[in-house]
């Protein structure tokens, strides 16, 4: 039987997630975890948030919430290799080891790093380095770390993202140019930009524009959010358009094909927003409630998450050690005589 191809992707665990979030990455790489042709993993980028969040509490929190939100959703962690990044050692070990093949040349050339000197410029600060940590500008290696220590095959990401995954294949080639064939060279695939949904005011939905629909509300304050959705002012009665319409595109992302067509119709027909924006609530409410009442039930017991996330700490271990062992050897760790 062929190996099954390793997908691997890490979930920042800063904030808490929307229903943006849910459509465009929770769902779709849950669906993808199911596949039985490739071995999936799952990881919480929790030491990648250090570089974001200073506050312990909230590190700690953000973790925990995230896990609990994945697993809500339906992520099944006997079918993904579900883990913590924090548990698995080897990444910090492989990151510095990878640190020291890495030209600093290369992390000049980052999106991130680069905008936060941009940042500075424009804001004319002096030091076009202010506010910029060793974290943030090696965050690059840390991630090709997160990849190369299980030899992912495939990394699923966002277009923001798709730097960081050459920039690890670039370093995997130098690594293995310089001590021999030891990592995959890992491909990008990148997600749907379709899956992108608009917020409450139009724009992309984004806790930056403070226009989110955060996936976890009770109903009545679901209901007051879909209700400030912008619309134009077309008068009940009027045809409306679909296209540039946020409560459509949103209620396109999570009904079944037939129930949309159905929906585009009462657009057609003169729908009045008031019964549009009904028809949101109504959906979602059915869609998302399901996962609440399981997040709800979820985060009361910390202990049972716990152990879920150090199974498959274990799982990731079993893949990681025979790898570390292979890296410290080439490098020239290793016990005298060896
Ligand atoms: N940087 C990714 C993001 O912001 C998260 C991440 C960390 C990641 N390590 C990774 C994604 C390794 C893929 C592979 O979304």
């Amino acid at each position: 039987m062929p190996k099954k191809k390793r997908v691997l992707t890490g979930i920042t665990t800063t904030g808490s997630p929307h229903i943006g979030n849910l459509a465009g990455a929770i769902l779709p790489a849950i669906k993808a975890s199911k596949k039985k042709s490739t071995d999936s993993f799952l990881f919480l980028a929790d030491y990648h948030s250090l570089i974001k969040n200073k506050d312990p509490e909230l590190t700690s929190a953000s973790s925990f919430e995230i896990a609990a939100c994945w697993l809500a959703c339906g992520l099944d962690p006997k079918e993904v290799i579900f883990y913590r990044q924090s548990d698995i050692p080897h990444i910090m070990e492989l990151a510095w080891v990878l640190s020291c093949l890495t030209s600093k040349g290369l992390m000049n050339r980052a999106h991130a790093y680069k905008a936060a000197v941009s940042e500075n410029k424009t804001k004319s600060n002096k030091d076009l380095e202010r506010g910029i940590t060793m974290g943030l500008y090696n965050y690059p290696v840390l991630m090709s770390a997160d990849i190369l220590i299980f030899n992912a095959d495939v990394v699923p990401v966002g277009l923001d993202q798709k730097q960081h995954v050459e920039m690890t294949r670039d370093i995997a080639s130098r690594f293995n140019h310089h001590y021999g064939e030891i990592f995959k060279i890992p491909e990008v695939s990148i997600e749907d930009e379709a899956g992108v949904l608009p917020g409450i005011d139009g724009r992309k939905m984004s806790k930056s524009y403070n226009n989110v629909i955060p996936i976890f509300l009770n109903k009545d304050d679901l209901r007051k959010k879909i209700m400030k959705i912008k619309t134009d002012s077309k008068t009940p009665g009027e045809p409306k358009e679909t296209e540039n319409s946020s409560i459509f595109s949103i209620y396109r992302a999570f009904a079944p094909e037939d129930q949309t067509r159905k929906f585009q119709d009462l657009y057609k027909e003169g729908i009045s927003w008031g019964e549009a924006k009904e028809l949101l609530f109504e959906l979602l409410k059915n869609q998302i409630q399901p996962f609440r009442q399981e997040y709800k039930e979820l985060i009361k017991d910390k202990s049972a998450l716990e152990k879920i996330l150090l199974l498959g700490a274990e799982k990731a271990l079993d893949i990681s050690t025979p790898i570390i062992n292979k890296v410290r050897k080439a490098v020239g760790i290793r016990a005298f005589g060896d």
